[in-house]
């Protein structure tokens, strides 16, 4: 009989603790949102009575399913359980007919996937630092998210992204700080940074150019502490994003390989992404 188990509340403990020993940025509310966000698809393996690896499988809209959280207690590697648990998410996508279905693998993680069938997509890298002070120019013409913002916000990162991640998008605005910067009716860039264990996360920032990645992330840093570390995830192959992280003294901490599994890839439009939402979320 399988091992594998669909996640509960009372199972975020044991995640976090295999968070800690990862040294994964993770906070109680990162697994919560995605029991929200994929309350079928966020599975568990317990051995010898306890939980010792966990992997998480959410998807947006149809076009795109997005593995993540894929860990597997240092005790417990080397036996197989990475890949089952990677099949039951790639089994719980394939059934509800996503498309395409990604995900940021580490050095250690990209053997396990390559030998499932996934494939390379391009590189992606962590930035890290507390971000300069001096780099910020103020007061920047972003402002705070309302209400009458979310169509636009959809669409555009609709567009940056390959999918609808709507619902995303509100569970990361509640639980950190939101921005957007408007030039008439017209949206041209929105961001987001929330709280985690290590750093805050800074991402997705989408913008139309530079200028207005700068604004949002002006707006967003100029309510971050000034010694509070940040992460930064950037798609190297939209070299503004680069750019734009390493203005403000961030330097790069890992790098990361985006892969694929499938015939389709919605690959959205890497220009207008300035930062991702995060290694286990796309
Ligand atoms: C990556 C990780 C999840 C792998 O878990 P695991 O349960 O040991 O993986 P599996 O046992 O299913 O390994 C599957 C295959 O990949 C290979 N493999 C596993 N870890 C490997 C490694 N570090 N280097 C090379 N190959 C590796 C195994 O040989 C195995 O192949 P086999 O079946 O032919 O022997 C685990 O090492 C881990 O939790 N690492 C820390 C967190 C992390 O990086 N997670 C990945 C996030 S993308």
């Amino acid at each position: 009989m399988t091992s594998i188990r669909t996640m509960r509340p009372d199972d975020i403990d044991a995640g976090l603790e295999l968070c800690r020993l990862a040294g994964w940025n993770q906070k109680a509310e990162d697994w919560r949102r995605m029991l929200a966000l994929a309350p079928d698809g966020v599975f568990v393996d317990e051995q010898d009575g306890r939980v010792v690896a966990t992997g998480s499988a959410i998807h947006y809209d149809t076009r795109i399913g997005w593995i993540g959280m894929v860990l597997v207690h240092p005790e417990y590697r080397r036996r197989g359980i990475a890949s089952a648990i990677m099949n039951r998410c790639i089994d719980a996508l394939r059934d509800r007919g996503i498309q395409s279905i990604k995900l940021d693998a580490t050095d250690q993680g990209r053997p396990v996937y390559a030998k499932l069938g996934f494939r390379d997509e391009r590189p992606i890298v962590r930035y890290v630092g507390a971000p300069h002070r001096r780099a910020l120019a103020s007061p920047s013409a972003a402002r705070p998210v309302a209400d009458a913002d979310w169509p636009q916000i959809a669409r555009l990162d609709e567009q940056a992204f390959g999918a609808d991640r709507i619902a995303l998008l509100k569970h990361l605005a509640a639980e950190g700080s939101a921005v957007v910067l408007s030039e008439g009716d017209r949206l041209r860039a929105c961001g987001f940074v929330r709280p985690g264990h290590n750093a805050a996360q800074l991402g997705p920032l989408v913008a139309e150019d530079e200028a207005s990645a700068r604004a949002v992330a002006e707006a967003l840093l100029a309510a971050h502490a000034p010694e509070q570390q940040l992460y930064w995830d950037v798609l190297p192959d939209n070299a503004h994003a680069d750019r734009l992280a390493e203005s403000y003294g961030l330097t790069v901490a890992r790098r990361l390989t985006r892969m694929v599994l499938g015939d389709v890839n919605h690959c959205g439009r890497i220009e207008l992404v300035h930062a991702v939402a995060g290694f286990e979320l796309g």
